[in-house]
């Protein structure tokens, strides 16, 4: 009977298509891993449905859910508490439903970069020097306050549309400055930090353009497409020596806080869930 005090705790995603997502599959892992009662399963919600969705939350009993594409920005007008971090990042990826059946948004997504970046690469100190932000869509929003939070002194945000990063860079302050999407080779310079939020890279896209050569010997170069799990840009950065930081580093860290809200426990990254992930790739 013992095992039936622990209550059985309800998580999933909600998304539209949800089948690719590989949160189950991280989830799922850290329950059986912690020994708890739950599920973490996908939902697959159509976006005219996203408010009913979420009202039914609390009715079936679940803690919470994550929010993938197309929800995330949507769910801001429906939650009835945001979270500031995930207004400055202009969207939700974790919903937690609280004591009184109220529905709370988050979002895990800086967290889950600045987590994987000091993961792959201690050595970094934020304060040390500038970095360069490519792309201004919504990864690039939570990298740059994850960025910013860390005590990044500059950073210079390049994007191919550049009414774009202009308006990110109003909206973020000083320490993010735009450049023209030309000025990205030259923009490396006393960098210590490049980062491609674009889509650039990832599998069936075109890679990246963009010459290394002005990039100081030791800045670390991360890319948020995990898919390769080494890009060609971070191939690129390899052959010339750079430290590198994989993609799929944030979409593991990310998930770390939205489990302990629900289940109540920090879990880590361990060597076999990170194979079970790569294996899907
Ligand atoms: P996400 O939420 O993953 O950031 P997004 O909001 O669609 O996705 O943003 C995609 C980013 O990749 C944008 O910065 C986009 O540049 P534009 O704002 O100019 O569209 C960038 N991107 C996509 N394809 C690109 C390409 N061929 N060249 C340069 N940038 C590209």
């Amino acid at each position: 009977m013992a095992e039936h005090a622990q209550p059985f705790v309800l998580a999933g995603v909600m998304g539209w298509p949800v089948a690719h997502s590989r949160s189950p599959l991280i989830h799922g892992q850290w329950i059986a891993q912690h020994g708890l009662r739950g599920a973490y399963v996908p939902l697959a919600v159509q976006p005219a449905q996203l408010e009913q969705a979420l009202r039914a939350l609390p009715v079936l009993g679940f803690a919470g859910c994550n929010l993938t594409i197309p929800h995330k920005v949507q769910a801001l007008s429906i939650l009835d508490q945001i979270d500031p971090i995930a207004r400055r990042i202009g969207a939700v990826n974790t919903v937690v439903v609280q004591a009184d059946g109220s529905l709370r948004g988050t979002n895990t997504d800086a967290f889950g970069y600045i987590e994987s970046l000091r993961e792959a690469q201690p050595a970094w100190v934020a304060a040390q020097g500038p970095a360069v932000v490519l792309g201004a869509g919504g990864a690039s929003r939570a990298v740059l306050c994850a960025l910013i939070d860390a005590g990044v002194p500059l950073i210079s945000l390049c994007n191919r549309d550049a009414g774009k990063a202009q308006a990110l860079a109003q909206e973020f302050g000083k320490v993010v400055q735009a450049l023209p999407w030309d000025e990205r080779h030259a923009a490396l310079q006393d960098a210590q930090l490049l980062v491609n939020t674009t889509s650039l890279g990832m599998h069936g896209q075109d890679a990246l353009d963009i010459r290394l050569d002005a990039l100081p010997p030791k800045a670390v170069v991360s890319d948020i497409v995990y898919v390769p799990r080494i890009t060609p840009l971070l191939a690129a950065a390899q052959a010339r020596g750079n430290p590198i930081a994989e993609g799929m580093g944030m979409l593991l860290h990310q998930a770390r806080p939205a489990f302990a809200a629900w289940f109540g426990h920090l879990p880590a990254i361990s060597e076999t869930l990170l194979q079970t992930v790569r294996s899907t790739l």
